[in-house]
């Protein structure tokens, strides 16, 4: 008995080595390249700096972006320590539904893109288009323009060994809608669910809300039930999503709200507004040493939030514990890693009195079985 438990402990530890994905998305100097430490990520995916413009061309980041990123790359000696380095496409709708209209345009695109890629000394291209056909600025063709996209890119990265990855939705209600899931199959590489913003202030929604909740609360009914990242990641295994393709997203940023009043402070209580002075991890950890403010942990989302009754603040946070809770269940569902976003908003000094980026840490050795 002993000896199987341990046979499959080993076992286990194989399915959970050396592929293991723990993809973190970053921005130009947002922490620099600089203060990234060795091996904190296997794949980088830097944000923000290339789109598609509105004829459907590629725009990629200039030289001084570009060189700063591959840094993090070129600076390892050791080969087998070099991480993955892909761009991360971001644009407008528009520009996306004019892009995957006609076979030409995504020809194109895929044969600049994997010239930049190639002649820079990247490893391939991550795909942010939010989101296909749902967006009220979406076209009918959206979907199956997509699926087409993908289809393309990967006939033209494949040969030259390219990777193509793509963010994707969490909501299942904009899952269902959005993507092929056999094409993400067949032509992506990795694809990363966005497990968070489950919970945004709009004037329309004014509540607040856990910004990446694990689980649905029992309080929740209908659709709210599926606004959180366990029922993301079940929508798209139920779609057919290979398991070790599906790579578990999860937010190191937190969300802030200001409460319409202070003494009503439980999840969906209403909110006026939505501050961004809290955003990054190192702001927060603390806070609750300071006067007025205290911290609730709930166990069905398994995340927690801050509040402060008199300032009327409300604040969605990533903590140790719902990192773990998150990263574990991702590793207990055979996932083929995990994605963070993103690294600038993890305490990137140590300010938190521990590691650097101890989320982002905290996450990768949780899901390594460490
Ligand atoms: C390159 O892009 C970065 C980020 O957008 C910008 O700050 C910088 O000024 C640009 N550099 C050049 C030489 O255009
Ligand atoms: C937070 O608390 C820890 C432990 O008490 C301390 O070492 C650290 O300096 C504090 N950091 C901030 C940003 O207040």
């Amino acid at each position: 008995m002993i000896l199987r438990i341990c046979l499959l402990a080993a076992l286990l530890q194989l399915a959970h080595s050396a592929d293991d994905v723990v993809a973190c998305y970053t921005e130009y100097h947002h922490p620099s390249t600089a203060s990234i430490p060795s091996g904190l990520c296997t794949h980088y995916q830097l944000i923000g700096q290339t789109s598609v413009d509105w004829l459907g061309n590629f725009v990629p980041p200039n030289e001084t972006v570009t060189d700063e990123f591959l840094e993090i790359r070129n600076r390892e000696k050791d080969e087998s320590k070099k991480p993955v380095l892909l761009l991360c496409v971001t644009g407008a709708n528009p520009h996306w539904s004019r892009l995957v209209s006609f076979d030409n345009n995504m020809r194109k695109f895929a044969t600049n893109a994997a010239k930049f890629l190639k002649e820079s000394g990247l490893q391939g291209l991550d795909l942010d288009w939010e989101f296909p056909y749902w967006s009220s600025d979406g076209v009918i063709w959206d979907y199956e323009g997509f699926a087409r996209l993908l289809e393309i890119l990967h006939e033209t990265f494949a040969p030259q060994g390219l990777l193509l990855t793509a963010a994707v939705s969490g909501p299942p209600t904009i899952t269902r809608v959005s993507y092929n899931v056999a094409a993400l199959n067949n032509f992506a590489d990795l694809v990363f669910v966005m497990n968070y913003d489950f919970h945004v202030w709009t004037p329309s929604a004014p509540f607040v809300g856990f910004n990446a909740p694990l689980h649905a609360m029992p309080s929740e009914r209908s659709e709210l039930r599926e606004m959180n990242s366990e029922a993301s990641m079940r929508a798209y295994v139920k779609l057919g999503l290979d398991r070790k393709k599906a790579i578990f997203g999860m937010p190191v940023y937190n969300l802030a709200f200001v409460l319409a009043n202070g003494k009503f402070h439980i999840p969906y209580a209403f909110a006026d507004d939505i501050t961004y002075d809290y955003t990054s991890h190192n702001l927060v950890c603390n806070l609750t040493s300071s006067k007025g403010w205290n911290r609730v942990w709930n166990k069905y989302a398994a995340s927690s939030y801050l509040y402060h009754e008199e300032q009327k603040l409300w604040i969605s946070e990533e903590t140790e514990d719902s990192v773990r809770a998150k990263a574990g269940y991702a590793r207990e569902q055979a996932f083929g890693g995990i994605m963070i976003f993103s690294l600038g908003t993890d305490d990137v000094s140590g300010d938190c009195g521990n590691e650097v980026f101890p989320l982002t840490n905290l996450a990768a050795r949780t899901f390594r079985g460490q």
